[in-house]
């Protein structure tokens, strides 16, 4: 049975389209048979983050009856399905995400997981897509904001009957004005099940439009979405220790 899994988290810029892009790209690796989703009707990007940013058919032609969902599948080169949205203007004004359900569920095949990229806020579109998924992925930072928005993720969750997985605590640097991981888990009730810190080859390998996993395969955040998308599909895998220098300074909070 396929598994629909929203990534979402309330607000922008948390994390929500580098960890969808980076856990699709993992399962791929895994010979998972994985499909992303750009559900993110207003400001799509998850085909920027994977370097294949215009398509012919997208997601919005399938909302409107233009296209089946096969027409708008995509392969990347990692072997990962793309369901990439619109990025014109005249998309976003002709479109409405209710249907979105009734088009995943006719995802080419039968994958084992999708992975759906949640707009940000709590409006109509991120809704539909809580609504449409079996199960959330929260993306949240270190901070009281974005903690409060996730947690109110987490309710909307509730009420649609959606099983939330756990929360993926990103941008964490260890400083002392952030939350650390043990208050995010019980201010948002639901355990951090990666913490992910806050570095710049991330924003690099955004702007070379590969996921941290293509642009640089051994760097410990790659480990860690491996470490995740293992936990998610049921398989094992040890993410390599850091080394003593690189605990330490953590320790020190010098990273
Ligand atoms: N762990 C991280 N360290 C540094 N930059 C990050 C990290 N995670 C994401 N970013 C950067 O933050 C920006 C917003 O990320 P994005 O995934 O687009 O957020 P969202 O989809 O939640 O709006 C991007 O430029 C991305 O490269
Ligand atoms: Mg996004």
């Amino acid at each position: 049975m396929t598994r629909l899994i929203t990534v979402s988290g309330g607000k922008g810029g948390v994390g929500k389209t580098t960890v969808t892009s980076n856990l699709g790209y993992a399962l791929s690796e895994f010979g998972v048979d994985a499909v992303v989703v750009d559900a993110n009707l207003t400001n799509p990007n998850l085909g920027f983050h994977l370097g294949i940013p215009l398509y012919p058919v997208t997601l919005h032609d399938v909302l409107r009856g233009d296209a089946h969902i096969t027409e708008a599948t995509y392969i990347h080169n990692s072997g990962l399905r793309v369901v990439p949205a619109g990025i014109s203007v005249d998309d976003l004004k002709n479109t409405s995400p209710d249907g979105l359900k009734d088009v995943l569920m006719n995802t080419v095949g039968e994958p084992d997981i999708v992975l759906i990229d949640s707009a940000a806020g709590l409006g109509n579109e991120a809704i539909n897509t809580l609504e449409a998924s079996d199960e959330l992925l929260l993306v949240t930072n270190p901070d009281l904001p974005s903690v409060t928005d996730a947690l109110k993720t987490a309710s909307l969750a509730e009420e649609a009957g959606t099983h939330i997985l756990g929360t993926v605590l990103n941008r964490h640097s260890n400083k002392d004005h952030e939350l650390t991981p043990d208050e995010v888990e019980q201010m948002v009730g639901h355990p951090v099940v990666s913490v992910l810190p806050e570095e710049d080859v991330m924003k690099e390998s955004v702007t070379k439009k590969k996921t941290i996993l293509d642009h640089d395969p051994d760097h410990h955040i790659s480990h860690r979405f491996r470490g995740l998308a293992a936990d998610l599909a049921g398989l094992e895998y040890d993410i390599p220790s850091r080394g003593l220098m690189h605990r330490l300074k953590e320790i020190l909070g010098f990273r």
